[in-house]
């Protein structure tokens, strides 16, 4: 039979995969009167999408999905797209005549050739839509844009069923479908990060409602982006506007370090445009360059310095008074608030960044660790740290002769999982101590149970330096800022906030007057509600410093603590409880690092 005899009847369509964009498709198939025989979707927000938006579509596991359906629907993550093709294939689940659609919008059809061995016909669809997963999108098909690829005796099926969505079809040749997807994602997501940036820069300066505030100048300039491209800006760069380029840079420096590489990448970028098109005269380009490159950077803060030895680092610290940070780098607001912290207490700021091979087990991710040193430095540099101290390896550890161990209290909670990593930990911190001889340290109460051990080295081993505790820095969803989030996909981040709220609804629990048990209830229902696919490591309500079981009937406060693995990533959370001694009507417990 030829494919084409398919149309324009009713197809009977199996759907792998009720992600966000599976399930508003189907929908929206479903509506136009074809049949979804069967759908198949493991995580709890799939079955949710399923129930609201193909109620009563059976849910099968994705073996069973493509037998006797005339179209499948490949709607897996675009990773995972050609293992789910070749599986199939492998199982022989395709069959001659059978129309197979992906919608992933790196991939051609190439990815579909094992389908096609078997005689089914492959077509690319790739909605060019953001899509919540949600009722919501259904109104934004109508008009989409839809990028299709497929062979000229396929491609008007295509065509039609993007057109009885409510799409518009536009043809994208085999071959051209990375740097489509990549030319959409820095339109469109880079877009995004671009203007929360923008936003954050003004809240932070505390200024509200900034959408409000944003909405008409960024709706012309889109405006005139997509109606004029480069012949729309209008700003400082194609003004020549020298000294207002250098302000920018300079409060940026100051108030939002980590915004200011991207401030200075766009302007750059804008700034060579702005030649091409005649806008600007090279020697004003000059001047822009000179002044992004020199505020903010060495220019702004001449003083910091980066040693990778410890003679280098001796050679340039001074006697005054020092505080010093200790990171594994991948600096993050959560770091820069410590290093902004260490500048109010410290006359000299010294910043460590080592990735301490020490407190990695054998299956953790040191090789995976994010190393991003330049930009780590271009951050402190513009915070006005002295010294940055980088060792190798083999600095800081020639011989591994001397090492630390963390006792009972480094093998509950972290420790139980991650067996010698507080060995590993308190070495390292002992040793930079050791080399930066400061006068106070600062750490994170985002790693209590570390903050506990090292404080008990202090104290055991006599060390004279002064511990400063510094509250959870968090993002605005409220997950808590860590270098580790970096592996998060974007659906592992939705599922990591259970990680907060699960700390929220017990926090909240005690301030509402719950004793320990209902505290700690709380949150575990809280997390069993909710979890999908995170899995619970612990959930534990703790004396803070020295991490055994809180004691039921003490008024001493709690730590409550959770740590859950979200895919491969470990992810921590906590918050102190303060309890009161008797509590009155009306009152109520308080909270910390809240
Ligand atoms: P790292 O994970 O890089 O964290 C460095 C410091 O930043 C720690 O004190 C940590 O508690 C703090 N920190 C991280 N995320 C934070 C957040 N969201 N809010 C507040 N503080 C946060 O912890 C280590 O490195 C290492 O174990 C180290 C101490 C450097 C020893 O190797």
């Amino acid at each position: 039979m030829s494919p084409l005899a398919n149309r324009p009847g009713r197809l009977k369509i199996g759907v792998v995969g009720a992600g966000r964009v599976g399930a508003v498709l189907a929908h929206a198939l479903r509506g136009c009167g074809h049949e979804v025989a069967a759908v198949s979707g493991a995580s709890a927000e799939s079955r949710e999408r399923i129930e609201v938006l193909l109620p009563g579509v059976p849910i099968v596991d994705p073996d069973d999905v493509p037998t006797g359906t005339d179209l499948v629907l490949l709607t897996v993550p675009d990773d995972v797209l050609a293992e789910v093709v070749a599986g199939f294939a492998k199982l022989g689940l395709f069959s001659p005549g059978q129309i197979v659609v992906h919608t992933a919008g790196r991939y051609g059809t190439d990815v579909l050739a094992p389908a096609t061995e078997q005689g089914a016909i492959p077509i690319a669809i790739h909605p060019a839509m953001t899509f919540t997963g949600t009722s919501v999108d259904l109104g934004r098909l109508e008009g989409a844009p839809f990028a299709i690829t497929a062979g000229p005796a396929v491609l008007p099926i295509g065509q039609a069923l993007v057109v009885e969505m409510g799409g518009e079809p536009i043809v994208l040749p085999d071959g051209a479908h990375e740097v489509y997807h990549a030319a959409l994602a820095h339109g469109a997501n880079h877009l995004v990060t671009l203007v929360s940036q923008a936003r954050r820069i003004l809240e932070r300066a505390g200024v509200e409602e900034t959408g409000k505030l944003f909405a008409p100048l960024l709706g012309a300039a889109l405006e005139g982006a997509l109606a004029s491209g480069d012949h729309a800006l209008t700003g400082p760069v194609r003004r020549a506007d020298v000294g207002t380029i250098a302000a920018h840079v300079e409060a940026l420096a100051r108030t939002n370090p980590e915004i200011l590489p991207t401030y200075r990448e766009l302007a750059r970028a804008t700034t060579s445009r702005a030649v091409e098109l005649d806008f600007l005269s090279p020697a004003a380009a000059v001047q822009i360059v000179d002044v992004l490159e020199g505020a903010g950077g060495e220019a702004a803060a001449p003083g910091t310095r980066v040693a990778t030895t410890i003679s280098e680092l001796h050679g340039l610290l001074t006697r005054r008074h020092r505080a010093v940070v200790m990171t594994m780098g991948a600096l993050h607001e959560g770091h820069l608030e410590l290093v902004r912290e260490a500048k109010r207490r410290a006359e000299e700021v010294v910043v460590t960044i080592f990735v301490n091979p020490l407190q990695f087990g054998e299956n953790e991710d040191l090789e995976a660790y994010p190393r991003t040193l330049d930009s780590d430095v271009e951050k402190l540099t513009a915070l006005g740290v002295d010294v940055v101290f980088a060792p190798t390896a083999k600095e800081m550890y020639p011989h591994r002769r001397i090492t630390l161990r963390a006792g009972a209290m480094g093998n509950v909670l972290e420790g139980a999982s991650r067996p010698g990593h507080f060995d590993g930990m308190l070495t390292v911190v002992n040793k930079l101590l050791g080399i930066t001889r400061p006068d106070l340290a600062l750490f994170g109460q985002k790693d209590a149970q570390q903050l506990a051990l090292i404080r008990a080295m202090v104290a055991d081993l006599n060390i004279d330096v002064d511990i400063v505790a510094v509250p959870i820095v968090r993002d605005r969803d409220g997950l808590a800022l860590s270098s580790r989030n970096a592996y998060l996909s974007a659906a592992e981040r939705a599922s990591a906030l259970i990680i907060p709220r699960t700390i929220r609804a017990g926090a909240e629990a005690a301030a509402a007057g719950a004793g320990p048990e209902g505290t700690l209830a709380a949150a575990r229902h809280e997390f069993s509600s909710h979890a999908g696919d995170v899995h619970l490591d612990y959930l534990a309500l703790v004396n803070p410093e020295t991490m055994t079981p809180h004691e039921t009937g003490t008024e001493e406060p709690a730590l409550l603590a959770i740590a859950a693995r979200v895919g491969n990533t470990r992810l921590l959370d906590n918050a102190v409880i303060q309890w009161r001694p008797t509590p009155l009507p009306g009152s109520s417990p308080t909270l910390e690092n809240e």
